[in-house]
């Protein structure tokens, strides 16, 4: 049609993992987390919805304070959106003047981006084993974006790596992707300081009990925080509204909540690891909420619609690479006990 745009028209969309529309699955496909927001979250969201005549603050403040707090770096150094998947399409749109490097097996969304902002990119196959190897970006042009720890593969990095990277370059900006940093990798913010080509970007979504709320952030230099929202500020200043900073900022001072919530996760992620290598699993050593792994003998193109069958979504890949494993949340350590006696019906 007329009024059509042809290259919107050739856009192949990301496909968000399944939200089931009944209550009786146990839901281990998207890494939200297992536990529900903080008492002192619903209190705040529901103390900001009886003012919701009023539009939300665009300058975030008290937000980018509270977190800037948390992640012990001035708010000035501090960037919030809608979902990190906000502040990712703000990067992609106002970060990658000289194109983008990223790894041929991570976050689905990068190649989404660089479709929708026409920028070239380069495509950086994942070594044999499924770890990056920053060596393979040494001549990448332009931006760098990888997730750290990556997705699916929930394999990590030592910062030293990455600030190996950060600092032979100091033209080329690297955008490392936190989402899952909290479960047990090495984060890079105490070193954006320092370096001015370098953005992290976290979530709520993952550790902080907020996926549906949609909150996201980056950090790094005023520079690129001020590129950021001159983004956000000619598309909507409003993208953080006002419930979600309400709930943003009572998630951070329920500190030891959090805390608790990442202890039971990582306890249920060691036990299901030992079940499931056990059981002749390969299970990759995993620094997130998920696992990723795969069995000798059934793959994961077979366990993935056996397991939904039983009513518990995990999350599989149609990508020849990566086709034989299953990508599982940790969920709580009785969904994951259930799990685990799925898997070895299945594989007996
Ligand atoms: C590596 C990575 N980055 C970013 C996101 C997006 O998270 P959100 O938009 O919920 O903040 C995800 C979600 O799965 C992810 O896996």
């Amino acid at each position: 049609m007329r009024f059509l745009d042809s290259r919107v028209a050739q856009l192949a969309p990301y496909v968000p993992g399944e939200q089931p529309q009944t209550n009786d699955f146990i839901k281990l496909n998207t890494n939200e987390s297992a536990y529900p927001p903080a008492p002192g979250v619903v209190e705040a969201v529901t103390a900001a919805a009886g003012r919701l005549q009023l539009y939300s603050d665009p300058t975030c403040r008290p937000l980018l304070a509270e977190l800037g707090a948390y992640l012990e770096v001035p708010q000035d150094h501090v960037f919030v959106g809608n979902g990190s998947d906000e502040v990712l399409a703000f990067c992609f749109q106002g970060l990658m003047g000289q194109g983008v490097a990223y790894p041929d097996i991570t976050y689905g969304f990068y190649p989404v981006f660089a479709q929708l902002y026409g920028l070239a990119a380069q495509v950086i196959p994942l070594r044999e084993d499924l770890r990056i190897d920053l060596a393979d970006y040494a001549t990448a042009k332009g931006t760098i974006i990888f997730a750290n720890p990556n997705a699916p593969t929930s394999l990590g990095l030592p910062a030293a790596a990455i600030l190996e990277l950060v600092t032979a370059d100091p033209e080329r900006l690297v955008i490392v992707d936190e989402a899952y940093v909290e479960f047990g990798g090495q984060s890079m913010v105490p070193y954006v300081k320092e370096h001015a080509n370098l953005l992290v970007v976290g979530t709520f979504s993952k550790s902080w009990q907020l996926a549906g709320a949609r909150l996201g952030y980056a950090v790094g230099q005023p520079l690129l925080i001020n590129e950021l929202n001159r983004v956000k500020f000619s598309f909507n200043p409003y993208s953080v509204n006002a419930m979600t900073m309400a709930g943003g900022i009572a998630a951070l001072q329920a500190r030891e909540y959090h805390r608790n919530c990442l202890e039971q996760t990582l306890a249920a992620r060691s036990w299901t690891t030992r079940a499931l290598e056990k059981m002749g699993f390969e299970v990759l050593p995993s620094q997130t909420n998920f696992l990723f792994v795969k069995h000798p003998a059934v793959s994961g193109a077979v366990l993935y619609p056996a397991l939904k069958k039983r009513k518990i979504l995990v999350r599989w890949f149609a990508n020849p690479r990566i086709e034989d494993y299953l990508r599982i949340t940790i969920g709580t350590q009785a969904e994951m006990e259930q799990l685990a006696a799925a898997l070895q019906e299945l594989i007996d």
